[in-house]
C-alpha cells in the first residue's frame, strides 16, 4: 500500500520534564524525582506519531537557532519526517515545562519561542498541502497561519484534521473548512458550539476510548487496558495514528488509534512514547474490520 501523504502545520518544543510524587501546591516546594528532556510540541509529536504508523510526512512549523532546535531537527529526521519546511530561525526554539505525577497525570505550561514566527506559508508549504492526502493541525501557532493552511487544503481536496489544543476559540472560517475534528472531553465541552459544524467528531475519552461521530452515526471504540506511566503525548499518538489510518483504512481508523494512545501511555516522553505500526497491530492481533465509521 502507498504510504498515506500527511502534512503537518505546528508546533515543536523541546520538553522539559520533572518527575514528581505529586503536584505542589501554590507557593510550595517541592523535591521532584528525575528531570530530562525530550522532544514534545503537539505538532512535530502528531508528526512522529504519524510516520511510526507508515505516513509520508512532512512537517512545516519553526525552530530557533540554538541547541534545541538543532536536536529536535535531528530527531525528526531520525523519526522519518520530512524536515525540508522547518525553517530554522533567530532565537530561541519552543520549549514546554511539563511536570509528570506518579499517577501519569501531567501539567504543561508552554513558551512558544519560534512557534510564534509561523506566521506565512510559502509557495513550497502550499503545493506541499495541495499534494498531500492529510493536512494535520493543532493550536500552538498563529492562528491565521492555521487557518490559512487549513482553507488552503479544504479548496484543493485535501482532508483536514484539527485538533484544536490548547483550545482557544475557533473562528467561521477555520472550523467550516474542517473535515475531522479531534477533541477531549474538555475541548469538546468547550467548543460545544461549534462541533456540528463538521462532517466527523472524533471525542477521546481518556482510558475509556473514543467516540467518532459521523453522518451516519456515532461508534465507540476502547482503550486497551495498559499501565499508564505518563499520558503527555498520548492525544497527539492518538492524532497521528488516526490520520494515517484514515487513509490506509477507514474503518479501522479509531481503534487504531485507541491502541496508539494507549501505547503512548505506557513510555515517558512525548514524541518518543508513540509506538510503531508494529506494536499496535501486536496489540491489537488480527484483523481489525469489526469497526465501523
Ligand atoms: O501534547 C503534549 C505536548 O504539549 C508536549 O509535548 C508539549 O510540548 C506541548 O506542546
Amino acid at each position: 500500500m502507498k504510504a498515506p501523504r500527511i502534512v503537518v502545520v505546528g508546533s515543536i518544543n523541546m520538553d522539559m520534564v520533572t518527575t514528581v510524587p505529586r503536584f505542589p501546591a501554590p507557593g510550595e516546594t517541592l523535591l521532584g524525582n528525575a528531570f530530562s528532556t525530550t522532544a514534545g510540541g503537539k505538532g512535530s509529536n502528531q508528526a512522529v506519531a504519524a510516520a511510526k504508523a507508515g505516513g509520508d510526512v512532512s512537517f512545516i512549523g519553526a525552530i530557533g537557532d540554538d541547541g534545541f532546535g538543532t536536536q529536535l531537527r535531528t530527531m525528526l529526521a531520525e523519526a522519518g519526517v520530512d524536515t525540508e519546511l522547518l525553517r530554522t530561525v533567530n532565537g530561541s526554539t519552543g520549549v514546554a515545562a511539563i511536570t509528570v505525577s506518579a499517577n501519569a497525570e501531567n501539567n504543561i505550561v508552554v513558551v512558544a519561542g519560534a512557534n510564534d514566527t509561523v506566521s506565512e506559508l510559502t509557495e513550497a508549504d502550499l503545493a506541499a498541502i495541495s499534494r498531500a492526502d492529510v493536512l494535520l493541525c493543532q493550536l500552538e501557532i498563529p492562528l491565521t497561519t492555521v487557518t490559512a493552511a487549513v482553507r488552503h487544503a479544504h479548496a484543493n481536496g485535501t482532508i483536514v484534521v484539527l485538533n484544536p489544543s490548547p483550545v482557544q476559540d475557533v473562528p467561521s472560517g477555520l472550523i467550516d473548512s474542517v473535515d475531522i475534528l479531534v477533541v477531549n472531553q474538555s475541548e469538546a465541552g468547550q467548543l460545544s458550539s461549534i462541533t456540528d459544524r463538521v462532517p466527523y467528531l472524533v471525542t477521546t475519552l481518556g482510558a475509556a476510548g473514543a467516540d467518532l461521530r459521523g453522518p451516519d452515526g456515532t461508534v465507540h471504540s476502547d482503550s486497551p487496558l495498559v499501565t499508564p506511566v505518563d499520558t503527555t503525548g498520548a492525544g497527539d499518538a492518538f492524532t497521528g495514528a488516526f490520520a494515517v489510518e484514515w487513509i490506509r483504512h477507514r474503518g479501522r481508523a479509531l481503534r487504531y488509534a485507541c491502541a496508539a494512545g494507549g501505547l503512548a501511555t505506557t513510555i515517558h516522553g512525548a514524541a518518543a512514547s508513540s509506538p510503531t505500526r508494529a506494536a499496535v497491530e501486536n496489540l491489537l492481533e488480527g484483523p481489525l474490520d469489526s469497526d465501523t465509521g
